[in-house]
């Protein structure tokens, strides 16, 4: 293994880890478009969009995994990004008190608020949940993304 390779996060394995926790304390939506699927994708793009641009990797990956908890619908708009943060903040003082709280909780609640951002962690989710767009049907434009690790990310994957 190059030491590139074992310096590099093992993003599944995290997930696994961060999924375990929350097993039996979250109601996951059940959607095509906004369940768990679409969780695990957005966990995990967000921690490969940390890891390159020096956010905290599982903070990232935590809320990724919890942004849409407290959608009831697949609605757009922003109540849901408000009610996950509200749902997320006492799972994660119980059950990552080792990660900023503040810091996860804002990213969560701007996620679906139409801004970009200079905020790595927030950036990260903004961008992860970008990324997924073409599910819905819709291009994911490389002015609305924050960072330019994404930026990079759907250069590779779409252009
Ligand atoms: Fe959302
Ligand atoms: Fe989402």
């Amino acid at each position: 293994m190059t030491q590139s390779q074992s310096d590099t996060p093992d993003l599944q394995a995290m997930l696994s880890r961060i999924e375990a926790a929350f097993v039996g304390k979250l109601r996951y939506y059940d959607s095509g478009l906004h369940g768990l699927s679409h969780l695990r994708e957005v966990a995990l793009l967000a921690g490969e969009i940390a890891a390159e641009s020096g956010a905290d990797v599982e903070s990232a990956m935590v809320a990724g995994f919890l942004h849409d908890c407290g959608r009831m619908n697949d609605n757009g708009g922003n109540l849901h990004a408000i009610d996950s943060a509200k749902l997320a903040r006492p799972l994660l003082i119980e059950l990552f008190p080792h990660i900023d709280t503040d810091k996860v909780c804002h990213a969560i609640s701007t996620h679906a608020d139409g801004l970009t951002t200079d905020d790595l962690l927030a950036g990260a989710l903004w961008d992860a949940d970008r990324l997924t767009l073409k599910r819905l049907g819709m291009i994911v434009r490389e002015d609305l993304l924050s960072t330019p690790a994404a930026k990079q990310m759907l250069k590779k994957r779409i252009l």
